[in-house]
């Protein structure tokens, strides 16, 4: 029996090799490429395209974030909800693509230890965010989130404006004026003031769909 061209390259396993990563990397970009590109994933519009209010994190929450990821609330804390109706009666609309532009990095996760926090901004005050932080038990008695007593204390971040151009060169959209107006915009303020402001804004876009 002849053998066959297929023959000869499943007997030959560099040629196999060769072939498989040219079929991995030709399927792989023709699925990665396009997200460069697609509206949906590039700008703050949701899944129809409609704009969406998403704006890059002043000074004080981009503080707030990085404390947030400082700390390794994400171990516990997913940001993503997903398209299942257990997550979205619970949660509230979906997480699209469109209110991530400005995360980098993005906070998605997958282990949720605690709830996702995806759309918590603006759920509860920030007298409750202060207090939970501090002494979580003293609000939810069966909590193991672990007390993060020393964010009471002053924010220092003196390199606030590098982190902003540094974020400028991946595409967020920081003006000069509010990278020199960002050391005043979080003097005087404390750790637990801009973790806590951090989390009240998340996920208000898309807040009152559902
Ligand atoms: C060891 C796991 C763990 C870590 C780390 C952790 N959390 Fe939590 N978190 C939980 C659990 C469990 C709950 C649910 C019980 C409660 O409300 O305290 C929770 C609840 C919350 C809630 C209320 C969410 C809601 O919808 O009711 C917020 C806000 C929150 N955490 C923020 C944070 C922040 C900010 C950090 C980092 C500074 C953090 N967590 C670190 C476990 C964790």
């Amino acid at each position: 029996m002849a053998k066959s061209k297929h023959d000869a390259i499943e007997r030959n396993v560099f040629l196999m090799i060769v072939l498989t990563l040219l079929a991995v990397s030709v399927g792989g970009l023709v699925e990665i490429v396009p997200l460069f590109f697609q509206a949906s994933t590039t700008t703050a519009v949701d899944e129809k395209g409609d704009a969406l209010d998403v704006k890059p994190y002043e000074a004080l929450r981009l503080a707030g974030r990085d404390i947030y990821i400082r700390e390794g609330c994400y171990n516990c804390h997913s940001q993503m909800i997903r398209p299942l109706r257990a997550e979205t009666e619970r949660y509230g609309h979906y997480s699209v693509a469109g209110e991530f532009i400005y995360d980098h990095p993005f906070q998605w996760g997958s282990k949720r230890t605690g709830p996702d926090l995806a759309r918590v901004g603006a759920r509860y005050t920030d007298e409750w965010q202060r207090q939970h932080l501090l002494d979580p038990r003293s609000l939810v008695p069966e909590s193991n989130m672990p007390a993060f007593k020393w964010l009471d204390r002053p924010l220092k971040m003196a390199d606030i404006g590098a982190r902003m151009e540094a974020l400028r060169v991946v595409g967020v959209p920081y003006t000069d004026d509010e990278i020199a107006n960002a050391p005043a915009a979080i003097a005087d303020k404390t750790e637990l003031d801009a973790v806590v402001a951090y989390l009240q804004g998340l996920g208000l876009a898309l807040r009152n769909v559902r």
